[in-house]
C-alpha cells in the first residue's frame, strides 16, 4: 500500500460563469477542485491550509474512517474548523473500498464551490467485476450562484426563509451552452468509436436531486457510493446529493457530438426549478460545429421512475463482494422527517422554517462532538435522541399542517459497538412531502426496503430484501415515503446523520449516533491528531 499526500490550500479566487465574475472559494485555485487518486489500502495525507477569510473544515464523503472520527470532517461534529491561517491534516486509511466517492467543504454552504472527486482504484492487479473500460471520466453534478452563497444563506437565516434557488446547475463545474456566455466552458469528453467508457458521476448539487442521461447511449450502471452493483442498462438515472453512480457507456452511436444534461427531479414543491446543465460526449474527429443532441430526460416529478429506478439498484452480492446484511437487529429505530415552521425571536417576521427527526430540531454544538465524547466534557449533547416520534399520525395523509412544533436539541443516540441497528425513515406531510436523501457518516448501510405511504411495521418487514439490497451511505427517501436501512455499528465514535440537501440540513435535518468503544484492543476511538483545531 501506498501514501498519497495532497496539500489543499483553501484559497478565494475569481471565477466567471453566466456572464458574471466573483470571488470563491477553492481547494488550489480549482473549480471543481483536485481528485485524490489512491487504490484500495493506501494511506492518504490531506494538509488543508486555509488562507481563505472563512472558516472551513473537509469532509470525505463515504470514506469509512474507522476508529478514525478525528479524519472525518464535519465541522462542530468530529473537529473544530481549522481558522484562517491555519492547517490541519486529515490522515487516513482507505480500507476494503473501491470506486467513485467526493470530497467536500462541510460547513455552512461552502461545499457550493469546495468539492471533488475520489477515485479509489481496485488493488494492484485486481480487475473491476465488469468489462474493463477502455478510459474513464468524473462528471460532477453541482450548481451555481450569480451571488455570493454565505451571503445569500446569512440573508436567509435573518428573515427565517428558504435562500433562493442556485442560477444554474453545471456538469464539472460548468453549465453548458443552454446557459448565456457558457458555451465556450462547455466541458466535453472525447470518444472513439467502438470504446467503453467509465464515468463517474458525483451528485454535489447543494440542494437537487438530478436525473442525468446521455442522447443516443444507455449506461449500465455498475457501482453506486464506491459499493459495485448488478450491472443493469438504464437510459437516465436518479442521483441524489451526496451519491455517487458509476456507468459504463460505449461509443458505439453514429459518430457526432451528443449531449449529457442533468435536470432536477424536482419534487420540492416549495422550488420550481428546471434549469438544465449540459456537457457535451464528442466522437473523435468531429467538428465542434455539429449540433448536439439532447437527451430526452425523465418528466420533472416522476416519481414513477424514481421508484423503478431504485428498485433496480442491486449488491452485486458476488463470492468475492458478499453483502454482509444484518440479519438479526439489535435496535429498531424509527425517525420521521418533518419540515415545520418554529417560533425564531431573531427573525424579521418571528418565524422560520424549521425541520426534524422525531420532531427534533438538532442544535449544533460550540465544540465538535467527538472530542466531548472522547474527554468526556459535560453539557455538550445528551443521548437521549427518542427511538421513535413523540407521537404516532398519519404520517403521510394527516393535514400539511399537523404536529408542526418540534423541540431543539443536541441530542444523540447511543448504540453499543457492533451491535445491529434497523433504521426506518419516514418522510411525512408536515409542511409539504419531499424527497430526502439520507447520509450517515462513518458507515455504509444496506436499503432493505422502500414503500410509499406509512411503514406499516406488521406488514412491510417480511418485504424486505435481506439477500442483495443495494449498499451505500445515501439514501433518497421518497416523497412522502419511506426507506428502512440496516447496518453493524463496527465503527466506535460519533457519527453524523443528515439530509444532504444543505437547505433541509440548516435547517436542524441533522443527528448523530455515539457508537461506542468495544473491548477489544481494535475498538476504540483512536487518539486525536495534535494539529486537531482547538475551540
Ligand atoms: Cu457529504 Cu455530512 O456529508
Amino acid at each position: 500500500a501506498a501514501v498519497k499526500k495532497y496539500q489543499f490550500d483553501v484559497q478565494v479566487k475569481n471565477v466567471s460563469r453566466l456572464c458574471h465574475a466573483k470571488p470563491i472559494v477553492t481547494v488550489n485555485g480549482m473549480f471543481p477542485g483536485p481528485t485524490i487518486y489512491a487504490r484500495e489500502g493506501d494511506r492518504v495525507v490531506v494538509n488543508v491550509t486555509n488562507f481563505a477569510q472563512y472558516n472551513m473544515s473537509i469532509h470525505w464523503h463515504g470514506i469509512k474512517q474507522f476508529r478514525n472520527g478525528w479524519a472525518d470532517g464535519p465541522a462542530y461534529i468530529t473537529q473544530c474548523p481549522i481558522k484562517t491561517g491555519h492547517s490541519y491534516t486529515y490522515d487516513f486509511n482507505i480500507t476494503g473500498q473501491r470506486g467513485t466517492l467526493w470530497w467536500h467543504a462541510h460547513i455552512s454552504w461552502l461545499r457550493a464551490t469546495v468539492y471533488g472527486a475520489i477515485v479509489i482504484m481496485p488493488k494492484e492487479g485486481t480487475p473491476f467485476p465488469f468489462p474493463q473500460p477502455y478510459r474513464e471520466a468524473n462528471i460532477i453534478l453541482g450548481e451555481w450562484w450569480n451571488n455570493d452563497v454565505e451571503e445569500i444563506v446569512k440573508q436567509a437565516n435573518k428573515l427565517g426563509l428558504p435562500p433562493t434557488m442556485s442560477d444554474a446547475h453545471t456538469i464539472n463545474g460548468k453549465p453548458g451552452p443552454l446557459f448565456p456566455c457558457s458555451e465556450k466552458y462547455t466541458f466535453a469528453m472525447e470518444v472513439e468509436q467502438g470504446k467503453t467508457y467509465l464515468l463517474r458521476i458525483i451528485n454535489a448539487a447543494l440542494n437537487d436531486e438530478l436525473f442525468f442521461a446521455i442522447a443516443g447511449h444507455n449506461m449500465t450502471v455498475v457501482e453506486i457510493d464506491a459499493l459495485y452493483t448488478k450491472p443493469f442498462t438504464t437510459t437516465a438515472l436518479l442521483i441524489a446529493p451526496g451519491q455517487t453512480t458509476n456507468v459504463l457507456i460505449q461509443a458505439t452511436q453514429v459518430p457526432g457530438r451528443y449531449f449529457m444534461a442533468a435536470r432536477p427531479f424536482m419534487d420540492a414543491p416549495l422550488s420550481i426549478d428546471n434549469k438544465t446543465a449540459t456537457a457535451i460526449l464528442q466522437y473523435k474527429n468531429i467538428p465542434n460545429t455539429v449540433l448536439p443532441i439532447l437527451p430526452q430526460l425523465p418528466a420533472p416529478n416522476d416519481t414513477a421512475f424514481a421508484l423503478g429506478y431504485g428498485a433496480k439498484l442491486r449488491s452485486l452480492n458476488s463470492p468475492q463482494f458478499p453483502a454482509n446484511v444484518p440479519i438479526n437487529v439489535d435496535h429498531h429505530l424509527f425517525y420521521t422527517i418533518g419540515l415545520g415552521i418554529n417560533p425564531c425571536p431573531t427573525c424579521q417576521n418571528g418565524t422560520q422554517f424549521a425541520a426534524s427527526l422525531n420532531n427534533i430540531t438538532f442544535v449544533m454544538p460550540q465544540v465538535g462532538l467527538l472530542q466531548a465524547h472522547y474527554f468526556n466534557l459535560k453539557g455538550v449533547f445528551t443521548t437521549d435522541f427518542p427511538d421513535r416520534p413523540p407521537m404516532p399520525f398519519n404520517y403521510t395523509g394527516a393535514p400539511l399542517t399537523a404536529n408542526l412544533g418540534t423541540t431543539l436539541g443536541t441530542r444523540l443516540s447511543k448504540i453499543a459497538f457492533n451491535s445491529t441497528v434497523e433504521l426506518v425513515l419516514q418522510d411525512t406531510n408536515l409542511l409539504t412531502v419531499e424527497s430526502h436523501p439520507f447520509h450517515l457518516h462513518g458507515f455504509n448501510f444496506f436499503v432493505v426496503g422502500t414503500g410509499v405511504g406509512n411503514f406499516d411495521p406488521t406488514k412491510d418487514p417480511a418485504k424486505f430484501n435481506l439477500v442483495d439490497p443495494p449498499e451505500r451511505n445515501t439514501i433518497g427517501v421518497p416523497t412522502g415515503g419511506w426507506s428502512a436501512i440496516r447496518f453493524r455499528a463496527d465503527n466506535p465514535g460519533v457519527w453524523f446523520m443528515h439530509c444532504h440537501l444543505e437547505f433541509h440540513t440548516s435547517l436542524g435535518l441533522k443527528m448523530a449516533f455515539v457508537v461506542e468503544n468495544g473491548k477489544g484492543p481494535d475498538q476504540s476511538v483512536l487518539p486525536p491528531p495534535k494539529d486537531l483545531p482547538p475551540c
